[in-house]
C-alpha cells in the first residue's frame, strides 16, 4: 500500500494540461465491442480504472495494446458475453458493457454491480431501458441475464438522468430496428463525446447534450477512431488546487462551457479566473463561504462536490453544501474535521464553518473524490498531512502527484509501512 506524505502552505505556481476524461473513455472503450475490427481511442488517461475495464474486455476476448495515450481495441474475437462477479465487483462501470453485448449478441451475464462508497447505485433505469426494447431480464443468484432474440426501438423515460443509464440504452438501441427515444436523458459532456464517437461507428445518434437522444438503428457498425475530451472533471479539481493554495494556475486543455458552474462557483468563493478559448487561469484573494447544490449536468458536478468543499473549509463565513445525486457523498467530512475543519451533516446537507487555517494530519482516502480532496486541502494545511489508501485516488486521478509537483507542491507517494 502506498500513501501520499504533502508539506502545505505552498503556493502553486504555473501550468498544468489534463488530459482524456476517464468517464467518457469507460463507455467509449464498452462501445467498441458493437462491432467487429479494430478501433483506434487517443487521449485515453493511464488511471486504474481503464486498465479494469482493459482486463475485462481482454477477458471477454478483445485484444487491447496501450501505444502512449492511444488504446488500439481490436473486437474480432470476441468470443465471450459474461462479466465474472469479480470484476464486476472491482469495477462497476463495467455496467457499461451491457449495452454492447446485448447490441451485438442479443444476450448477456453479469453479476449485481455492488454499490460502492458513494451509493447504492442501482441500476433499476438502465434495466428498465432495455426492458422497453425487448429485453428479457432475470435477476437472481446475484446475477444479471438479459436477453433479447431482437432488439427493438421504442420511447424511454428515465425517472432520474442517469448517465450511466443513458449511455447503456444508447449502445443497446444504435443496431435495434426502428427508432429509440430517451427522454429525461442525461446532458453530460462525456455523453456528447460517446455520442460522437458511436456516429463514427456509423450510428445514427442525435441530441446528446440535450434531454432528448434520438437514435435510428442501423444494421452493423464499423471501428473507428476518436480523441476523448478533456477531463472536466481533473481540470476542475486543479482549479481549486490553485485557489485553495492561494497560487495562479494555469490549466491547459479544458472546454470551458463544461465547467462553467465551478468557474462561477469560484468566483462567488472569491477566486478570480480569467477563461480562455481552451484554458482557465485562477488566483485567489480572500475566500468567502457561498452554498453549492449538486445537479445534473450543467449543474454543479458532483465530482466535484469533495473537492470544493476542501476549499469551503478555509473560506470566511458559513457555507452549506447540498449533494443532491449520491445518498452517501459526505466521507470526506470526517477525515477533514481531523485536520481541523468545522462542518456538521445531516443527511444530504453539510454545513460549513470556515477556519483561518487547517492542519496537518493522518488522514485516509474513503472514496476517489473524497481523496482528491484531502490532498487539496493538504496542500493548505499547516504543517504535514499523510493521506493513506491513495489507490482510490489512482483511479481518477492522472498523474496527480507528478502534476501537483510540477505547480509547486511539496508531495510525495511513499510506501505505507
Ligand atoms: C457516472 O456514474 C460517473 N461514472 C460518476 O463518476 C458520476 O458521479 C455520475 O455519473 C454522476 O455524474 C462514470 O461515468 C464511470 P448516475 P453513474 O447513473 O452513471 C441513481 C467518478 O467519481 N441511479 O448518473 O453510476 C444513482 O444511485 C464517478 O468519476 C438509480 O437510482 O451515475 C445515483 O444516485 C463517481 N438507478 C444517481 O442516479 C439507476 O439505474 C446518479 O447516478 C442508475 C442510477
Amino acid at each position: 500500500m502506498e500513501k501520499f506524505v504533502v508539506t502545505g502552505e505552498v503556493q502553486l505556481n504555473g501550468t498544468i494540461r489534463v488530459g482524456g476524461a476517464k468517464n467518457a473513455a469507460l463507455p467509449i472503450m464498452a462501445a467498441t465491442l458493437l462491432c467487429s475490427g479494430v478501433s483506434v481511442i487517443h487521449d485515453v488517461p493511464c488511471l486504474s480504472d481503464i486498465n479494469a475495464m482493459q482486463e475485462i474486455m481482454r477477458l471477454l476476448g478483445a485484444k487491447i495494446t496501450r501505444e502512449g495515450r492511444t488504446l488500439v481495441i481490436d473486437t474480432t474475437a470476441i468470443h465471450k458475453n459474461e462479466v465474472p462477479e469479480h470484476l464486476m465487483r472491482e469495477m462497476r462501470a463495467s455496467v457499461f458493457l451491457m449495452g454492447p453485448l446485448l447490441g451485438r449478441f442479443h444476450k448477456v451475464r453479469l453479476s449485481y454491480p455492488g454499490g460502492c462508497a458513494i451509493g447504492h447505485r442501482p441500476i433499476d433505469l438502465h434495466l428498465k431501458a432495455l426492458e422497453k426494447m425487448g429485453t428479457v431480464v432475470k435477476e437472481k443468484f446475484g446475477y444479471i441475464d438479459a436477453e433479447a432474440a431482437s432488439l427493438s426501438g421504442g420511447e424511454i423515460y428515465l425517472d432520474f438522468p442517469s448517465v450511466g443509464a443513458t449511455e447503456n440504452a444508447m449502445m443497446a438501441a444504435v443496431l435495434a430496428e426502428g427508432v429509440t427515444i430517451i427522454c429525461n436523458a442525461a446532458r453530460e459532456p462525456e455523453i456528447y463525446d460517446l455520442q460522437s464517437f458511436l456516429n463514427k461507428m456509423g450510428a445514427k445518434v442525435s441530441g446528446a447534450g440535450t434531454d432528448t437522444i434520438r437514435i435510428d438503428g442501423v444494421r452493423r457498425l464499423k471501428p473507428a477512431e476518436h480523441t476523448i475530451i478533456c477531463d472536466r472533471i481533473q481540470a476542475g479539481t486543479y482549479l481549486i488546487a490553485g485557489a485553495i493554495s492561494r497560487g495562479d494556475v494555469v490549466v491547459e486543455n479544458v472546454v470551458p462551457e463544461h465547467l462553467f458552474s465551478v468557474i462561477d462557483k469560484l468566483e462567488e468563493i472569491g477566486a478570480v479566473l480569467e477563461v480562455g478559448s481552451r484554458s482557465i487561469r485562477v488566483r485567489s484573494k480572500e475566500l468567502r463561504g457561498v452554498d453549492i447544490k449538486t445537479l445534473p449536468h450543467p449543474g454543479f458536478a458532483t465530482d466535484l462536490q469533495a473537492p470544493i468543499l476542501s476549499l469551503l473549509t478555509i473560506a470566511k463565513g458559513t457555507s452549506i453544501v447540498t449533494e443532491t445525486i449520491f445518498e452517501n457523498r459526505f466521507k470526506h467530512v470526517d477525515e477533514l474535521m481531523r485536520m481541523g475543519a468545522k462542518i456538521k451533516v445531516e443527511g444530504r446537507t453539510a454545513v460549513i464553518r470556515g477556519v483561518p487555517k487547517l492542519t496537518g494530519s493522518a488522514v485516509t482516502a474513503p472514496d476517489l473524490r473524497a481523496g482528491g480532496a484531502l490532498v487539496l486541502a493538504a496542500l493548505a494545511a499547516e504543517g504535514t498531512t499523510e493521506i493513506e489508501q491513495i489507490y482510490h485516488i489512482d483511479r481518477g486521478y492522472e498523474n496527480l502527484e507528478e502534476n501537483l509537483k510540477n505547480l509547486g507542491a511539496q508531495i510525495a507517494r511513499v510506501k505505507s509501512v
